[in-house]
């Protein structure tokens, strides 16, 4: 899709803490892409508020995530770095998509049917859309890359399906307007974070996550050293020791898990580390592990402590993303409200 200059978009929810997983899986692309495309990263409140939401822990949380971010590495010069509500077109170019997308389609979301469990005649309406509304976060910036976790993959199909029935649906209006014979690119995921699937510290078949109810299941980003040695060491292990392969892995989740964060905190691979460690206990392996992971993390925590003290910077940050993102995404609502034939 040549005619789309690269440009890349991704976002997290303001919910609870930003953890190991979030780092390790999606941040660590979403810093690197920094240095090759025009990248933007939001964090997306509407999205959060498809769920009950405090609405004095929804503003602290949105505040913590812009700190995580640029805690983590993201530069607010390099990178676009704004709270979603803040540009309006990725609600109303949100409608729009509630009006391409299908029943069909949304029904066939697996993450709506785990977050609304049992009872779905309770869930909120707005999580049943969610994915046009991450649809419209993509799409208003014609964005042909975004970096995501494994469970996002779903949402990028239908983020393709939708642009590409709005590009057939109105390809006339699209022609005679002069946009050629596509409005919307065909967004493509990434999904090649050092370790993209990193599990629960307590269970390893279940991502790691921050909904989980044991705090033990995860390290978050605002995690003391003590508590990221303690959860390290309490994690759940099998009772053999290091295997010297990879193969020696198969079938041992936990070991597998440990293994890969390990992997991808040093900078090595799964083959380097068991090299390194294999045939010995897991209580060493554990203690090496405990001191790569303060390491890496412990400065992240602190510069984010030192960026949430200085409550104007943030703000400043998210209100001058909010104009540039705003900048871009104002003309394209502007094309699609005429090409759709609204006046
Ligand atoms: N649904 C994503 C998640 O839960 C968050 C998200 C919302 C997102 N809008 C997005 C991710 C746009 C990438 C691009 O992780």
């Amino acid at each position: 899709m040549s005619q789309f200059s690269p440009r890349v978009l991704s976002g997290m929810q303001p919910t609870g803490n930003l953890h190991l997983g979030n780092y390790l899986g999606a941040m660590l692309n979403w810093i690197k892409m920094q240095s090759t495309h025009e990248t933007l990263y939001c964090v997306v409140d509407l999205h959060a508020i498809t769920v009950w939401q405090e609405p004095k822990e929804l503003r602290k949380a949105i505040r913590d995530v812009t700190a995580a971010y640029i805690a983590c590495g993201l530069d607010p010069k390099r990178s676009i770095i704004f709270n979603q509500s803040r540009v309006h077109e990725h609600a109303e170019l949100a409608w729009v998509f509630n009006c391409v997308a299908r029943l069909g389609w949304l029904n066939r979301m697996t993450q709506f049917k785990e977050k609304a469990g049992k009872d779905k005649e309770k869930a909120s309406v707005g999580l049943y859309v969610y994915p046009n509304l991450m649809a419209a976060d993509i799409l208003i910036y014609r964005a042909t890359a975004v970096p995501v976790g494994e469970d996002q993959k779903q949402h990028l199909e239908l983020t393709r399906d939708i642009a590409q029935k709005f590009n057939i649906d109105f390809a006339d209006e699209i022609r005679e307007q002069g946009f050629g014979d596509a409005y919307f690119p065909l967004t493509e995921p990434i999904i090649t974070g050092p370790a993209t699937r990193v599990m629960s510290l307590r269970d390893g078949t279940k991502k790691m996550s921050k909904s989980d109810p044991s705090d033990l299941s995860r390290i978050n980003l605002t995690d003391s050293a003590d508590d990221i040695a303690r959860k390290i060491r309490k994690a759940k292990t099998d009772a053999d020791g290091l295997p010297s392969e990879v193969k020696g892995l198969e079938a041992r989740p936990e070991a597998e898990n440990l293994v890969g964060i390990y992997a991808a905190l040093a900078g090595s691979s799964v083959d380097g580390v068991l090299r390194e460690f294999g045939g010995g206990q897991f209580s060493s392996f554990k203690n090496a592990l405990a001191d790569v992971a303060v390491a890496k993390l412990s400065p992240i925590t602190e510069e984010m402590n030192r960026l949430l003290a200085d409550s104007a910077y943030i703000e400043n940050v998210l209100a001058d993303g909010a104009a540039r993102a705003g900048a871009i995404a104002a003309p394209i609502m502007h094309d699609v409200k005429k090409i759709v034939g609204l006046i």
